[in-house]
């Protein structure tokens, strides 16, 4: 939610930034900006809008270094010129992009408005500046760190002084900003994709911490001025990861790449010998598993569908009661934390607020949280006690796809993990493990059929309505699919469990209103094939997602899906239902990388 970066070096930081700019776009695009600082002055250029319109209008004599810059996703005012960062003193000698929300904004405004200082925009943000320009401390990392103490909220920022044109400073609270050394100059922004075509070796800023930036170093110290020792890492990714790669969009790159991203998640996992999984980062042994009795599973949107095929799945193989709750609603319940439950915090960008949140509740009254987390190094990943990594790449599209089923993955190697632990026999290892080692090849075969999938949507994008149905571990599936459905296309979509159908959503069914049915070959197919049936009735067109070319019901359409173990069915279900939202996007013309409203990173509550 917003992208920040900035350069100190002897390169003009121009095009280094409208680079990263155009690679952390994902995190927001409703206004843009850079700001220059030289001896002579700021200069600075923003506008409402996508990046390639801020970089259409750059003037030609638009140059220089330290310089920042920042991409907005509007949480305070409208996405407008005015309100797009860089924000300036009226001086015009302190620039500042902000990440975050500044809570005591509207106090700060006043108290900035009673001293005479002119405030241009409705933003938050904008108060930084100000009171970093008025701290009258004796550098530019004194005047942010006076400034900040006087702040409350989060903030990932960056703050260049036209008086001091040889360093910029950044800061964080709750919002990442990432450090990238390079030969004689310094990066930051708040994720890697903007410093990978620049340098690989990255330092990540802790909360309460600032660093000062020149281009022969850098240094960190805490807001009260204790300086901090860090080591540098290694981002796993090359630029060329970031990058689309021939394809049309990244959601069709990423969704093509599942493949070998679910291979990753599996890799050097599945032990054959024991017929387990092993899960290095869990930092749990046997015997605190066997005191297991609990585990609730927390993560916001694709995440949470996802931990709700997971706690299926867990609760399956380990017989330890299991269930998924939305992250951004659990802190809100002042929920009842046990010592013998386990907390699972999952998360892509392991920056999600709420999901965060909810860890640091649980944390604070003691409970034992494990991440799964695509991003290595986020903030979830490191505030949690232990879990296990994705490795499913870099995830640019803003909705996710290859992360939702690399998710799925890794919860389905943590209840093989955790019921060999317990009462799962080496036979229904083996079973599954069979069944993960297969998933890679039967996602393919699904992407094989991608012009049959492309044919329906084009029939879908008639709609403007579309149910999406599914039971028991199904219905995480139709959950997914319809918010996949409705975040590219646009068309309102619903999911409902099959078995509530009839308490209620069946009186939305009608001849306009296709139905997408899970209709896997299990013990419920029968019941499925009622409900299809009760849909037919009311002469509602069904599309059905299923593992047979034939079923013993009329249907509009099928999408066969290979046939995997029964707990894994709803990970290799999910995949068409991808491919589906994108090309019903694609037909509408619509833009399916960054849709309407929506950012990568909901860094914000
Ligand atoms: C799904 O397509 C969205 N990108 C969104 O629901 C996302 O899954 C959610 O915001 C959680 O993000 P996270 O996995 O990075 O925590």
């Amino acid at each position: 939610m917003c992208g920040i970066v900035g350069y100190v070096g002897k390169r003009d930081a121009v095009p280094i930034l409208v680079d990263g700019l155009k690679r952390l776009e994902y995190r927001g695009y409703d206004s843009a900006g850079l700001a220059v600082a030289r001896g002579s002055g700021l200069k600075v250029h923003k506008a409402k809008g996508r990046i390639r319109e801020l970089e259409a209008t750059l003037p030609k004599r638009f140059k220089g270094a330290p310089a920042i810059a920042h991409t907005r996703w509007a949480t305070h005012g409208e996405p407008s010129d005015d309100n797009a960062h860089p924000h300036c003193d009226e001086s015009g000698r302190i620039a500042v992009v902000h990440n975050g929300i500044i809570e005591n904004a509207a106090a700060l405004r006043l108290r900035l408005e009673a001293e005479g200082a002119v405030l241009r925009s409705d933003t938050d943000s904008e108060v930084l500046a100000h009171l970093i320009a008025r701290a009258g401390g004796d550098s530019l990392e004194e005047d942010v760190r006076l400034a900040l103490l006087a702040v409350e909220g989060t903030y990932g920022l960056a703050v260049v002084d036209s008086e001091r044109p040889d360093r910029l400073v950044v800061a964080r609270n709750g919002s990442p900003v990432l450090l990238g050394i390079g030969e004689r100059e310094m990066f930051a922004a708040s994720d890697a994709s903007a410093l990978v075509r620049h340098t690989q070796q990255v330092v990540h800023l802790d909360d309460g911490e600032l660093a000062v930036l020149t281009q022969d170093g850098f240094q960190t110290s805490t807001l009260d001025a204790q300086p901090t020792t860090k080591t540098p890492s290694i981002v796993d990714w090359g630029a060329e990861a970031y990058d689309k790669g021939g394809f049309a969009h990244f959601t069709r790159k990423e969704i093509f790449e599942q493949p070998e991203s679910v291979a990753r998640t599996l890799q050097g996992r599945l032990d054959g010998r024991f017929q387990t999984a092993h899960l290095g980062g869990l930092e749990l042994g046997p015997r605190e598993l066997l005191d297991v009795r609990r585990i609730k599973l927390l993560g916001c949107g694709s995440a949470y569908y996802s931990a709700r095929i997971g706690a299926h799945l867990l609760e399956q193989l380990t017989r330890v009661p299991t269930d998924a709750e939305p992250a951004s609603e659990f802190r809100y319940r002042n929920p009842v934390i046990e010592k013998d439950t386990l907390y699972v915090a999952v998360s892509q960008s392991g920056e999600t607020f709420d999901t965060l949140a909810a860890v640091q509740e649980v944390r604070r009254k003691g409970g034992r949280v494990l991440g799964i987390v695509n991003s290595v190094g986020s903030t979830i990943a490191r505030e949690c006690d232990g879990g296990i990594y994705l490795h499913a790449g870099p995830e640019v599209a803003v909705v996710s796809t290859k992360t939702f089923t690399s998710t799925a993955v890794a919860l389905a190697l943590l209840a093989l993990h955790v019921g060999r632990v317990r009462d799962l026999s080496p036979a229904a290892g083996r079973r599954l493990i069979e069944g993960l080692s297969a998933l890679p090849a039967q996602i393919q075969s699904v992407l094989d059929r991608e012009a049959e999938i492309e044919a329906l949507a084009t029939r879908l994008a008639q709609a403007e309505h579309a149910y999406f149905i599914g039971r028991a571990a199904g219905h995480p599936v139709a959950q997914e699919g319809a918010l996949k459905f409705k975040e590219v296309s646009y068309i309102h979509a619903e999911a409902y469990a099959a078995s509530e159908l009839k308490h209620g959503p069946l009186a939305l069914v009608s001849p306009e209103t296709p139905c997408l049915m899970v209709i896997p070959d299990d013990d419920l197919f029968e019941k499925n094939v009622s409900c299809i049936q009760e849909i037919r009735a009311r002469r509602g067109p069904v599309v059905a997602l299923c593992h047979r070319e034939e079923l013993p019901v009329d249907v509009d359409a099928t999408l066969v899906v290979p046939k995997s173990e029964p707990e894994l069915d709803p990970i290799l279900m999910g995949v068409p239902l991808q491919l589906l939202a994108y090309h019903t996007a694609v037909a509408l013309g619509r833009d399916v990388d960054q849709p309407r409203n929506l950012a990568k990173s909901v860094t914000v509550e």
